[in-house]
Order: C-alpha cells, then structure tokens, then sequence
C-alpha cells in the first residue's frame, strides 16, 4: 500500500514528461532540426536588437555588432527547407512548398532588409538605424505570418 503514492508520481512525471518534449528529429541530415536551430541562431542575436529598442537603450556600436552576427546567421537556415521536410516537430506552413516562389519572395525582402539594416549601421544616423530594423523586424513577422505555425 504504502508504494503506490510513489509510483503514481513517478508514472506522472513520466507521462507529462512525454507530453511536454516534442517528437525528436530523426530524419537524415535532421534537417527540421537544423533549420530550426539556425532560427534560434538568428533571434538570439535579433532580439537583443529589439530589447535595445524598446528599452531605449540604442547603443550604435552595439547594434553594428549585432548587426554583424545577424549578417553571418542569415544564410543559415534556408538550405534545410529541402523538398519533403515538413513533418514533426516542424512548425512550418506546407505553403513554403506549394507556394514556394511567394516563401522566396519573402525571404528577398528580409535579405534587402538586411542588407539596408547593414548599410545604416556604418553611419552615426539613429532614426534611420530604428526604422531599419523595424523593417526587419516586419519582414520575419510577414514571413512567419504566411508559412509558420504559432
Ligand atoms: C522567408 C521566411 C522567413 C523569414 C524571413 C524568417 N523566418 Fe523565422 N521561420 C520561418 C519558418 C518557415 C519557420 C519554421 C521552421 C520549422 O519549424 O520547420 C521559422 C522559425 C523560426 C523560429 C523558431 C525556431 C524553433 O525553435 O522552432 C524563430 C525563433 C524564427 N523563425 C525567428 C526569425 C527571425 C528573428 C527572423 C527575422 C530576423 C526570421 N525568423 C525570419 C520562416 C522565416
């Protein structure tokens, strides 16, 4: 009697365990798993960006640093979005495929952000540095809005 309390919890944690984890990616190559963590790769490096902004805490040298990173993660992640990969734990849209001239138009829009981004950070000029990561900032979202999930 006196076992049952603790092998009630063990089998929860268990099984919240296994809700909680997602399906992990065992495909060759684990191409889900590597675009997603080039993402991650790109937000760590965006969002103290963003942080920067809404805090009013602008700091140019810093944000050409970061700047910088994000010049160097932004390659990453489009490689992996090879034909038949979506399945779990993707949360892509299967639009980036059927309507994948529209997934490269929006990927386009964030390298020209980028790429202005990277071109505004060689100057002193705040204003223009601000609106071109909110230009960045706007192209992730159109993207994420149309071919991602959540
Ligand atoms: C051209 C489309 C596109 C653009 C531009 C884009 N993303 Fe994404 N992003 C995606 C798609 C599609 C996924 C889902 C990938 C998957 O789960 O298979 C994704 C996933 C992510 C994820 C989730 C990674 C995870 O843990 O699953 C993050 C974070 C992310 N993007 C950040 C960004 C940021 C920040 C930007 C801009 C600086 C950006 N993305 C620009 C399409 C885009």
């Amino acid at each position: 009697m006196i076992f049952r309390t603790p092998l009630l919890i063990v089998l929860c944690v268990v099984v919240l365990g296994a809700c909680n984890s997602e399906p992990e990616d065992t495909r060759p190559g684990q191409p889900v798993a590597h675009r997603r963590a080039a993402f991650k790769e790109i937000i760590k490096v965006f969002e103290p960006m963003g942080v920067m902004m809404r805090t009013d805490s602008y700091d140019a040298a810093k944000l050409k640093k970061l700047t910088d990173e994000l010049m160097a993660r932004r390659e990453a992640p489009w490689e992996y979005f090879k034909p038949d990969t979506l399945y779990p734990p993707s949360h892509a849209r299967e639009e980036v495929w059927t309507e994948a001239d529209k997934f490269e138009e929006k990927r386009k829009v964030f390298f020209d952000a980028t790429d202005t981004l990277a071109r505004v950070v060689e100057t002193p000029d705040e204003a223009s540095a601000r609106r071109a990561y909110a230009d960045v900032e706007a192209s992730c979202k159109s993207c994420h809005k149309a071919f991602k999930y959540r």
